[in-house]
């Protein structure tokens, strides 16, 4: 059986770092292990309230087909080192938004996959600063996470695509949210 258990060492960084943080289980149904406060903040969902469960829970109603078969492909190919997509997702209090999603694999020193990395931000309410702020910490977070991973024998895999086209990014993610006034959805 895989080690699920976190490193307490990673735990802190989770918790210090400025961006939404998650980490899965590679195997079975993908259940989430750990959340950090800023996933919280973010969709409303604590500790409590998911671990142990698929993240797919923030989809709620919504069938972005193309987005979830991306994160599906991503998870099925241990060796496919990132993904990044926009996804509707909703908060606990049942408001959408739009998760920039970013998914990548930590792996023991064997390489076989120990954990699965996310992170999300909303995407739909968003300035092209603030996302390329986001990115800036998130690829600040994914270079820092490695020395202290290296710490439990953990290696950081993928390293991050910034978003080019911001300002298009956040005018498609507005778009969704608009268009979701429209439909059967809400
Ligand atoms: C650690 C982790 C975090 C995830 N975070 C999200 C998320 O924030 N929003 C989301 O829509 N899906 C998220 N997912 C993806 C879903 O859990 C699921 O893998 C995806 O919907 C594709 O699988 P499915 O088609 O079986 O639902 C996450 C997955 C993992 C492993």
């Amino acid at each position: 059986m895989s080690d699920l258990s976190v490193p307490s060492e990673l735990r802190t960084f989770f918790e210090n770092s400025p961006v939404a943080l998650a980490l899965g289980d590679p195997g079975g149904d993908n259940h989430l292990i750990m959340m950090n406060g800023r996933f919280a903040d973010l969709t409303g969902f604590s500790q409590k309230d998911l671990a142990g469960q698929n993240c797919r829970i923030l989809q709620g109603p919504a069938e972005d087909h193309e987005a979830r078969a991306k994160l599906r492909a991503f998870l099925r190919n241990d060796t496919a080192a990132n993904v990044r997509t926009p996804i509707l997702n909703f908060r606990k209090d049942g408001s959408p938004f739009v998760n920039l999603l970013y998914m990548s694999r930590l792996r023991a020193l064997s390489g076989e996959t120990r954990f699965i990395f996310a992170s999300q931000f909303d995407v739909s309410r968003a300035q092209p600063d603030k996302l390329r702020a986001y990115d800036d910490d998130l690829g600040r977070t994914l270079t820092r996470l490695s020395p202290v991973a290296a710490e439990s024998g953990i290696i950081v895999e993928g390293t991050l695509t910034t978003i080019a086209n911001s300002a298009t990014t956040i005018a498609q993610a507005k778009l969704t949210l608009a268009s979701l006034d429209d439909s059967s959805i809400l």
